[in-house]
């Protein structure tokens, strides 16, 4: 794959059109609940977890007190088991009065009082998942309107309990419902997940039209086998998923578990680090009150999520697959920039991967190189030889700057930076990141 090549394909993909409700043209981030709670409704033995207006508003709380609002983390997401059992007296859903009292308006203005924003969930077809009251088509209008009454940010829309006749008409509607409306609403599709096939048997193009992003595959689940699971089966069919993706239409690989009970520091940073690569949402599924501040560091790095929120926003791929079980990802960046990732799927111990940036097909020059989760900043001729160290299951993540042509060093030097050239020293690996 020659870069220059790619970027040019990558960039006419781009902007092909996206559903043109002027949402989420970064990648969306915020919190969702459904990995974490589930659907606990028991408030009486459990009240502290129980989906209910409580757990939300603990949620807000925290998003605009603990510096995740800041970072870009904005949507606040119900999922399943909000809903009454019943619908009102007019045909609308309405949510258990019991655990929200105050109704879903009461959770949309607090968050919008905090600069928040508030997401829920749906299902197209005659009930939820969790057996609560869907969407069928014959009530797509109404229900739109009712999350649009209720100023409600985004909508997820799931998939069960309808087929895919059904499917194929509802995803569409929904989308245009919820445009008649005149209310801008992130509109998250689960359709993709639920026609499945390899390659997928989605049409894209449509999808990327009517919906802000998709859910492509299962769900995410609090181990590490389940991580895995979902980025091997993104970067098996990243040929066909990276050009549906770009501004305003993501492909979603589910929820960061970071923060939760499956996955060690080092797992935590490759998740992180592979959902940046892939351009994905970055809802957390967690609980805000109790994160330790290691989990917390790694969804709270900013150059993660700066890379994450690249205004490109061109989907990365895996460009290396070595025998010894290191795998390379890269993704283009804004102003010539790009971000790799070295994942090791090893078991054993830390090893040492060595590689230049022009058997990576960097071109010709000197690159500033940033790794995100040490600080560390250096430079690279794009054919000196280096050596990452990259723990079991763990990653090491670059940024890297547009390349500087040799004459041009200079303009480093200029640079607060902490440089390190190595110069004529092809001959010798330096140990740069060890
Ligand atoms: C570099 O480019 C060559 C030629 O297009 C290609 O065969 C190779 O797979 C590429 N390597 C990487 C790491 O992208
Ligand atoms: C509805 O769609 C039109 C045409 O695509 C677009 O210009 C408008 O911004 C959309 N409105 C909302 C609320 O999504
Ligand atoms: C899908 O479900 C609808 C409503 O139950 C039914 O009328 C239709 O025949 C079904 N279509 C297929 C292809 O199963
Ligand atoms: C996919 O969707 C696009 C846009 O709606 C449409 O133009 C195209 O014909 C569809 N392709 C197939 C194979 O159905």
């Amino acid at each position: 794959m020659h870069l220059a090549v790619f970027l040019l394909a990558s960039t006419l993909s781009a902007i092909t059109f996206a559903l043109d409700n002027g949402e989420m043209r970064t990648p969306p981030m915020g919190w969702l609940a459904w990995e974490r709670f589930r659907c606990d409704i028991d408030c009486k033995n459990d009240p502290k977890n129980c989906i209910s207006e409580n757990l939300f508003i603990d949620m807000a709380d925290r998003l605009a007190e603990d510096g995740w609002r800041e970072l870009g983390y904005t949507y606040v997401n119900i999922d399943d088991c909000w809903a009454s059992m019943e619908r009102d007296e007019n045909g609308r859903l309405q949510a258990d009065p019991k655990r929200f009292p105050g109704g879903i308006p009461r959770l949309s203005r607090y968050m919008h009082d905090r600069g928040l924003k508030l997401g829920i969930y749906g299902d197209m077809g005659t009930h939820t998942c969790g057996g609560y009251p869907g969407t069928p088509l014959d009530k797509i209008e109404v229900d739109a309107q009712t999350f649009a009454d209720w100023e409600v940010d985004m909508l997820k829309f799931d998939g069960c309990y309808s087929n895919a006749s059904e499917q194929e008409k509802g995803y569409p509607l929904m989308s245009k419902a919820l445009n008649a409306t005149g209310r801008p609403i992130g509109y998250s599709c689960s359709w993709p997940a639920y026609q499945g096939g390899l390659p997928p048997k989605v049409n894209y193009t449509q999808l990327g039209e009517i919906c802000n992003l998709w859910r492509n595959y299962g769900d995410i689940q609090d181990s590490w086998g389940s991580v895995l699971s979902i980025a091997d089966w993104f970067f098996e069919n990243q040929d066909i998923l990276i050009p549906a993706a770009g501004p305003g239409r993501w492909n979603d690989p589910d929820m960061l578990v970071v923060g939760d009970f499956g996955l060690s520091m080092d797992q935590s940073r490759s998740q992180m680090a592979l959902w940046a690569i892939m351009a994905a949402p970055l809802f957390m599924s967690n609980d805000l009150r109790t994160i330790s501040s290691g989990a917390r560091n790694i969804l709270q790095n900013k150059m993660i999520i700066s890379i994450n929120q690249d205004p490109m926003g061109i989907q990365g791929r895996r460009i290396v697959k070595e025998k010894s079980h290191i795998e390379v990802f890269w993704r283009s960046l804004s102003n010539g920039a790009s971000a790799l990732v070295f994942f090791s799927r090893r078991t054993d111990m830390p090893y040492r991967y060595q590689t230049s940036l022009s058997k990576l097909n960097y071109t010709t020059g000197s690159y500033k190189i940033y790794d995100v989760y040490t600080d560390q900043t250096t430079m690279l001729k794009d054919t000196t030889n280096f050596v990452v160290s990259v723990n079991p299951t763990g990653v090491v993540m670059w940024y890297v700057s547009a390349p500087a042509k040799l004459h041009e060093r200079h303009f480093y030097k200029s640079g607060n930076l902490m440089e390190s050239v190595h110069r004529g020293d092809e001959n010798t690996i330096p140990r740069v990141f060890l």
